[in-house]
């Protein structure tokens, strides 16, 4: 339970807040990369603030404030130009770093250093990683943008899905330190969607939570398993401070604003052996939808199960009215932890999991009980040996919606398939 006060410090992010700063110290992945081929501007809205992230024709990202600095005119209706984005309204012209580098008139009538003046955009830098974009909207100097080593694992077939809640981005982060949703979220409930009675999945029997320098890790026995399970010794790890890292995959919850969340997850599924090299040229990403015809929120896929649940707490969940009890206390060092670091940016110091030496940042190794099967890959006809491998050929489960033409680009990837 938290105080309405505790509550509110830990949910909001605004500018200005004491959440919104700390989060503002670390990069955030807002979108990937191949959705900026087709559109190469969009508004997107991050811990309160609205922006527009655009690729200019240079090949240049950029995340610049939404309103002109000239008249105001909206920047998402910007068109890119070899360098930077201009306004559509009079042509005015932003550099990534947000200086003005054109202003038509003015520079045809009436040229002078002087009218430029004042007029920079505000502008957040914008790096590319892995096929994501990711923005960091902090102090400079801006921190290391750590290189997970999934990131530099080859001959996989990789793919960027995105979602929005609407509601509060801490209530979705805390689900990524809560083992036993996993047994009643979505083993069982995915049985009873199913239309079938049970058996329900394996009880867990014993959790534990430990903490490490990029986050906290959960392990868990459960029923038919021991202390020598992977589950107990190895872990998975909810990722400092809005990611989740599930061995194949990474899940972040990026607050939009207070009331809404960016879900953008990062797959990988290596090709089975004998097929490398396998080399794709570019990560799709796609959107997934949350909601059915009439309104309902889907439960079929595994990562709508979980926005059912971040929902259904409420906009902002009001956390003077849990009881939190064993299987919570991972949520519980969450939440000292968020403080530890409000005290430590207060304090001047960087908060935790904050990478200063290139050197560190450059191969970020996590736990992982899957890093074997992704480099080094297994026989197509050894795939039904492992649970997680096998539900990963069968079908997408984790999002609702993938489209048609990224499913065959993967069973192509695998070897599966008619094709
Ligand atoms: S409002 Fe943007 S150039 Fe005038
Ligand atoms: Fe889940």
């Amino acid at each position: 339970m938290l105080t309405a006060a505790n509550n509110e410090t830990l949910t909001r992010v605004g500018p200005g807040t004491p959440m919104g700063g700390l989060l503002r110290r670390y990069w955030m992945p807002i979108a990937g990369a191949s959705e900026f081929d087709a559109n190469p501007v969009r508004p997107v809205r991050l811990c309160g603030e609205d922006l527009v992230l655009y690729k200019d024709l240079g090949g240049r990202y950029g995340l610049v404030g939404r309103h002109c600095p000239h008249r105001r005119a909206d920047m998402s209706y910007g068109y890119v130009e070899d360098e930077g984005i201009r306004c559509s309204y009079h042509g005015w012209t932003y550099a990534a770093s947000g200086r003005c580098i054109a202003q038509p008139y003015e520079d045809t009538t009436n040229p002078s250093a002087r009218s430029r003046h004042g007029c920079d955009i505000l502008a957040y830098p914008v790096r590319e990683l892995a096929g994501l974009l990711w923005a960091y909207l902090g102090p400079a100097p801006a921190p290391e943008l750590p290189i997970y080593e999934p990131f530099t694992w080859e001959n996989g077939f990789r793919e960027i899905v995105l979602a929005e809640a609407p509601c509060n981005w801490l209530q979705c982060q805390e689900n990524s330190i809560d083992p036993v949703h996993f047994e009643w979220m979505h083993d069982n409930w995915t049985t009873r969607l199913q239309g079938q009675r049970g058996p329900y999945a394996p009880r867990h029997l014993k959790l534990k939570f430990e903490e490490f320098d990029h986050g906290l890790i959960y392990k868990r026995v459960r029923e038919g398993m021991d202390e020598t399970s992977d589950y107990w010794t190895v872990g998975r790890v909810a990722l400092w401070p809005i990611g989740f890292f599930l061995g194949m995959h990474f899940e972040w919850r990026v607050p939009i604003d207070d009331v809404n969340t960016l879900s953008i997850a990062w797959f990988f599924m290596r090709v089975p052996k004998g097929r490398e090299p396998y080399v794709q040229d570019s990560i799709p990403a796609w959107m997934s939808p949350i909601r059915d015809a009439q309104g309902r929120l889907i439960t079929s896929h595994v990562i709508n199960q979980d926005i059912v649940g971040w929902v259904g707490q409420g906009t902002i969940a009001d956390r003077t009215k849990e009881n939190l009890r064993s299987s919570d206390v991972g949520v519980g060092m969450m939440r000292k932890r968020f403080f530890d670091d409000l005290a430590a940016v207060a304090d001047g110091r960087d908060p935790s999991a904050i990478i200063r030496d290139p050197a560190a940042a450059r191969r970020v190794r996590l736990p992982n009980m899957m890093t074997g099967y992704c480099v080094d890959g297994v026989a197509l006809a050894d795939h039904d040996k492992h649970p997680l491998l096998k539900a990963r050929l069968q079908g997408f489960r984790h999002h609702y919606g993938q489209p048609e033409h990224i499913r065959r680009a993967f069973e192509r990837a695998m070897g599966i398939g008619a094709h």
